[in-house]
């Protein structure tokens, strides 16, 4: 019982904060909001479209098998998990209107027919490989998310800062909770073999998935037409730059065999935001309801 206690990580149960952003404080938003870089932008408008469906299938494999966790840790931690992946989509949902009207083309990524169609998806999909997608995709947002917290670089980045502090708060829960989908995963004997296969397709997805969606959305962006050197110069300092330098190894630690999140020990940086972000004198209490 102890040894377990000594195993689990610094944050052992994962809290949804009662949180609200505020995004039309403003009379007007830059339409480039990430340091007047339209690439930038739009690569981050575009996560943000991503995330609210994204993690609603998240919940989804994981209340698929909710019933067979039997460990009363891991199921205070699946409460955790699902009750700030709802809390993330929600305040997105709130940003990504804001980009909407501001005429980012991610409309389409939360529309009822591309939920309908992912759901239909996850019904071919086994749980087991469902789950196993999910615990992939959370390795993705503990990446990023570290990288966002444990960056200056990336810190000093100019931008909305409303827009920061919903990513900050975003990448610290990301970090909480970072080996719940992977520890249920491995709960309901999901198998190596699984875990790593999926992985494998994700992986070798990621780069051209990144690059032709991205391609797309600044396509679409009548701006970009006109400035094509600008276009060219901000996409070669989006992926020579913090976000994308050495990601792909990064990425690549969780095909190791035996691997596991909390190898990567992200307790301090998590400790040092906690207080940042939520102590008692925190720059986002003001946001707690
Ligand atoms: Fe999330
Ligand atoms: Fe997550």
């Amino acid at each position: 019982m102890v040894e377990m206690a000594n195993a689990l990580p610094a944050q052992a149960y994962p809290k949804a904060r009662r949180i609200r952003f505020r995004f039309d404080q403003r009379d007007t938003h830059d339409k480039y909001f990430v340091e007047n870089d339209m690439v930038y932008s739009h690569f981050v408008a575009g996560m943000s479209g991503a995330f609210p469906a994204g993690e609603e299938s998240f919940i989804r494999s994981v209340r698929r098998v909710a019933d067979r966790v039997t460990d009363p840790v891991l199921k205070k931690r699946v409460t955790g998990f699902v009750g700030q992946e709802a809390m993330h989509g929600r305040e997105h949902r709130k940003l990504n209107d804001k980009l909407v009207e501001l005429g980012y083309p991610i409309k389409w990524l939360d529309s009822p027919q591309a939920i309908e169609r992912t759901q239909r998806l996850e019904r071919r999909l086994s749980p087991e490989v469902h789950l196993a997608m999910t615990a992939a995709a959370e390795h993705y947002t503990a990446v990023l998310a570290q990288r966002v917290l444990g960056s200056d670089e990336i810190q000093a980045i100019p931008g909305d800062p409303e827009v920061w502090n919903l990513l900050n708060w975003h990448a610290l829960e990301e970090l909480e909770h970072k080996s719940v989908a992977f520890d249920v995963f491995r709960a309901v004997g999901g198998s190596e073999a699984t875990r790593i296969g999926v992985m494998l397709a994700m992986y070798s997805l990621t780069l051209p998935l990144t690059y032709v969606s991205l391609a797309i959305a600044v396509g679409r962006d009548p701006n970009a037409r006109r400035q094509p050197v600008r276009v060219a110069r901000e996409t070669y300092r989006l992926f020579t730059g913090p976000i994308f330098r050495g990601l792909m190894p990064e990425l690549a630690k969780y095909l190791r065999p035996g691997f596991h999140p909390d190898d990567i020990d992200t307790s301090r940086l998590l400790d040092r935001w906690q207080r940042q972000l939520f102590g008692a004198d925190g720059e986002l209490v003001d946001h707690l309801k």
